[in-house]
């Protein structure tokens, strides 16, 4: 097996590497002078390939970097190409939202399998069942509950509540919660229908007095973890944490997290940023191996 590097996800695929012991080869990149995208393997390749490619922004130059690589990749011997895509754009478009508009996801899953890829392996999906909706190959998402307790009983809080900061979110927050003993709840956001205000409070748990930890997909412009991190605050938490696994950081999302009161966030290493000290890399490994490639 070999390891394939897309050039911005190189630190992730060199970890991943390290852990399987394969070699690593990175991708090399060029731009045309009209723009456009080109790939090389710099050697032939036998055998599996496994190559890396996080879809964070530019989105689309990224997607097209991964498809381009795994069809270079059939192109330079390898019997089988693994896509690992550890941060999967479009993902939160998995309907039609408003008549007209397409289901982004579908597109991006399907362009993957078409290029040539033979198995799937993301991490904390948007929405899970998309893989099964749109793939015809083998697909693997995981969660990363077990890196995410890692790095809470690392903080070494004693009086800990897992918050999730939706609903949906309740079951990363239920994950992690079960792994390090602690009580878990998500935040239920309400809006004044006379004034418009929205408030959120967690929906049943007693915050007061306890260290909370939020945890969530994506931190995009940091709102989402914002308006938790303030309830919790309200709510009397002596302290709030955030904890994410995409760490997509628009500008401003960080100051907006510490504004609200966060004493300091963490993000997995799916998407490079100053946070992302969190590594999936020994998860991705351990599904790679039960893939069976
Ligand atoms: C929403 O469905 C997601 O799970 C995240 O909560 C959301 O994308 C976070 O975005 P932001 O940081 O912009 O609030």
């Amino acid at each position: 097996m070999v390891v394939v590097a897309t050039p911005f996800s190189c630190g992730l695929a060199a970890r991943v590497a390290r852990r399987l012991g394969e070699e690593l080869l990175l991708l090399e990149r060029r731009v045309f002078p009209d723009g456009e995208l080109c790939v090389r393997i710099p050697s032939r390749v036998s055998g599996t390939a496994v190559i890396v490619g996080s879809l964070y922004p530019p989105q689309e130059r990224r997607l097209l970097e991964l498809l381009l690589g795994i069809e270079a990749l059939r192109g330079a011997g390898a019997s089988e190409v693994v896509a690992v895509v550890p941060y999967l754009a479009y993902a939160r478009q998995d309907k039609r939202f408003r008549e007209g508009e397409p289901v982004s996801v579908k597109i991006v899953l399907k362009s993957i399998e078409a290029a040539g890829a033979c198995a799937l392996v993301t991490v904390d999906v948007h929405n899970p069942k998309s893989l099964d909706e749109w793939l015809a190959i083998p697909h693997v998402n995981i969660v990363p509950y077990k890196a995410f307790a890692e790095y809470v009983k690392g903080l070494g809080l004693s009086s800990l509540a897992v918050l999730a900061p939706d609903k949906g979110a309740l079951h990363r927050a239920e994950g992690v919660a079960r792994l390090v003993g602690a009580e878990f709840d998500y935040v239920e956001k309400r809006r004044d229908r006379v004034t418009g205000e929205v408030t959120a409070l967690p929906k049943e748990l007693e915050v007061e007095g306890r260290d909370v930890v939020i945890v969530d997909d994506i931190i995009s412009t940091g709102g989402t973890i914002a308006l938790a991190a303030k309830c919790a605050l309200e709510a009397g938490a002596k302290s709030v944490y955030a904890a994410c696994t995409h760490a997509l950081l628009v500008e401003g999302a960080l100051d907006r997290i510490y504004a609200a009161g966060v004493s300091d966030a963490a993000a997995t290493d799916t998407v490079p940023s100053p946070i992302s000290k969190i590594s999936v890399a020994e998860e991705l490994a351990e599904a790679l191996l039960k893939l069976g490639l």
